[in-house]
């Protein structure tokens, strides 16, 4: 599916959310998304950034976006329900939700790991897209077919020393995904998970900041895996643990 090539139409009249769409991989989903025809909702916690993700969505003259700002890292139950309202009212339903906002945190010995520093990682990166998934459940179902994409990481799949909070978070995601998706088989949701490789972000380089980023793949050219996920052609894949790239990049 690396070399997936969507229809221009693939995602037309589908509504789709994204978190951490104000930069790195989430922004490109949501303009490859809108590129696409989907109407996004964009949701972030910086406000200006996700303003200009809108203009240039609006300037590409894609469907007009939304804007959801809300910091993962303070959000709470009622925020989530507040969040499934206003869609409802406005879209009523969902198709696809991209879970992709997360904290990189610091790299160092488990031994060491500040506990506060992994209780913020889970909430930020774990306990934040379950409390949304259950406030969106419903409206996801209210769609003819829906798609869930978690994020997840190389570390999330086999941990590596020093990726302590990250790491942990990861591997939850991916279980969080592999529950979700055994309890919702044979509905019309469906939930999968995708490690995005080294990536050509912010995150990545304040991971590795003696690397040349030129080195590494674009957000654009992950997306192909990124639209068969959300569209329909991958309808019968749920409870899968994609890569979107080859050879995921790995530095020791
Ligand atoms: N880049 C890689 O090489 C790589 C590799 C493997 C996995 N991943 C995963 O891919 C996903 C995207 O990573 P990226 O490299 O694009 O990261 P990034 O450039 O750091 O972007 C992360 C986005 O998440 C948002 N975010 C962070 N904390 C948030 C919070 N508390 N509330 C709301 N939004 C929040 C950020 O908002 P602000 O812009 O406001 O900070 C930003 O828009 C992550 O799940 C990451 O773990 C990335």
């Amino acid at each position: 599916m690396l070399d997936y090539q969507a229809k221009k139409d693939l995602l037309t009249n589908k509504i789709i959310l994204v978190t951490g769409a104000g930069d790195g991989i989430g922004r490109t989903a949501a303009i490859t998304y809108a590129a696409h025809g989907a109407t996004v909702i964009l949701l972030g916690r910086t406000q200006r950034k996700l303003e200009a993700v809108y203009d240039q969505i609006v300037a590409q003259g894609y469907p007009q976006p939304a804007i959801m700002p809300l910091d993962l890292a303070s959000a709470t139950v009622g925020d989530y329900q507040h969040m499934a309202a206003l869609i409802d009212a406005q879209f009523g339903r969902l198709d696809g939700l991209l879970h992709n906002a997360s904290l990189l945190g610091t790299l160092t010995l488990l031994e060491q790991l500040p506990l506060q520093e992994l209780e913020l990682l889970l909430k930020v990166n774990v306990v934040a897209e379950l409390a949304m998934t259950q406030a969106l459940l419903p409206l996801l179902r209210q769609a003819s077919t829906a798609s869930i994409l978690f994020t997840s990481s190389g570390v999330g799949r086999k941990g590596r020393a020093y990726w302590g909070a990250y790491a942990i978070s990861k591997f939850a995601t991916e279980g969080m995904m592999q529950v979700l998706a055994d309890e919702i088989d044979g509905s019309s949701v469906r939930a999968n998970s995708i490690n995005p490789g080294g990536t050509r972000t912010t995150m990545r380089a304040s991971a590795y900041p003696a690397e040349d980023p030129l080195t590494l793949k674009t957000p654009q050219e992950i997306m192909p895996l990124y639209l068969y996920l959300m569209g329909d052609d991958s309808l019968h894949e749920n409870g899968q643990a994609f890569s979107a790239q080859l050879k995921p990049t790995i530095s020791k």
